[in-house]
């Protein structure tokens, strides 16, 4: 991690909400988390474990935060290539008190042998070690508090079943709405300090991809055009020549998204193209592809995947101001 990720981490921080009653959107995840939350501190019990998955930025660590205060207990907070070692696990575990929550973020990328010890402290809150080695190796079983597992995912299609089937919760986070994201922004400009006008709002919450840390990114970025260039302010006009500046068009695509529209279109004739292909050709990761860009150019009608791979819709052509080939509006009309 970079120091610039760092101090954008810190800065972040600031800006999330410690409490449901906080945090804007995701309100059917939301809605049944209250519900499941109640219900376990009326019972006096930890909460069953949660499995959160969606694109990255909506708010995964943010949640299981919020979760922990809601529940009123502690949290420790993982990732899943953290834990290299089955004794790894066993120590984060053995440390925890009753009812905390062990955060396990990016989970998919566990290892097997530690995803086996996973399973019976997730099941019956208890570990087998083994000492020794060879014929006079022994296995113990260690008894451990009661704990929450929350684990966060870009892709839960990676879990594998025997971990997927031992949450008792899943919650999918969806991309956020403009409306959802400027009452976001308009939170965080409070927070800030920073004056800022309800177009001005829109505007950033429009092109920031349906994602809060998007947002709040691009809020600073703004930030600082309205105080270099406009008293400080964040008007709608100001939000614009800043965006414009970072290569964000007007529906919030940026010079990745654009470069894999149009390299879809210029190599492959608008598709389908394999997702490792186009990968190689924009020199680009495809599991960052597949995680961070489709999720957006799908939700706007510009790309989708078919069973032979990516293609392009007539929309994306519009969007980049290229014309439509023949024949390819009709195709989708009858379709
Ligand atoms: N900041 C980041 N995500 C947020 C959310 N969902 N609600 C409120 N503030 C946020």
């Amino acid at each position: 991690m970079t120091a610039a990720q760092t101090a954008e981490d810190a800065a972040e921080y600031s800006l999330r909400p410690q409490t449901l009653r906080e945090y804007i959107g995701q309100k059917k995840a939301k809605e049944n988390l209250s519900v499941f939350i109640q219900a376990a501190k009326m019972r006096g019990e930890p909460l069953d474990h949660v499995l959160l998955h969606g694109p990255p930025g909506l708010g995964k660590t943010t949640l299981s935060n919020i979760i922990a205060n809601e529940m009123g207990v502690h949290i420790r907070i993982t990732s899943g290539p953290a834990i290299e070692k089955p004794g790894d696990l066993a120590a984060l575990l053995t440390n925890l008190n009753e009812n905390d929550i062990l955060f396990v973020d990016e989970i998919h990328r566990l290892n097997r042998s530690v995803e086996e010890i996973l399973y019976p402290a997730m099941e019956d809150f208890a570990i087998d070690i083994i000492i020794g080695k060879g014929p006079s190796a022994n296995s113990i079983r260690l008894d451990l508090p009661h704990f929450t597992l929350v684990g966060a995912t870009t892709r839960a299609g990676q879990l594998s079943a025997p971990l997927r089937d031992r949450f008792g919760v899943t919650l999918r986070l969806e991309l956020y709405t403009p409306e959802e994201l400027k009452l976001i922004v308009q939170r965080s400009a409070g927070i800030l300090e920073v004056p800022i006008e309800d177009d001005g709002a829109l505007e950033i919450a429009r092109r920031s991809r349906g994602t809060p840390r998007i947002a709040n990114r691009m809020l600073r970025r703004v930030r600082d055009f309205a105080q270099v260039r406009a008293g400080g302010v964040i008007t709608r006009g100001v939000a614009d020549q800043a965006l414009t500046a970072l290569e964000v068009d007007e529906l919030g695509l940026d010079a990745i998204d654009r470069r894999m529209l149009r390299s879809i279109i210029e190599h492959y004739g608008g598709g389908p193209v394999g997702l490792e292909t186009l990968a190689a050709t924009i020199n680009e990761e495809a599991v960052t592809l597949e995680d961070v860009y489709e999720p957006y150019l799908m939700q706007m009608g510009f790309l989708t995947r078919t069973p032979r791979g990516r293609c392009v819709t007539p929309q994306a052509y519009r969007h980049l101001g290229l014309a439509v080939p023949g024949g390819m509006d009709l195709e989708q009309l009858t379709l």
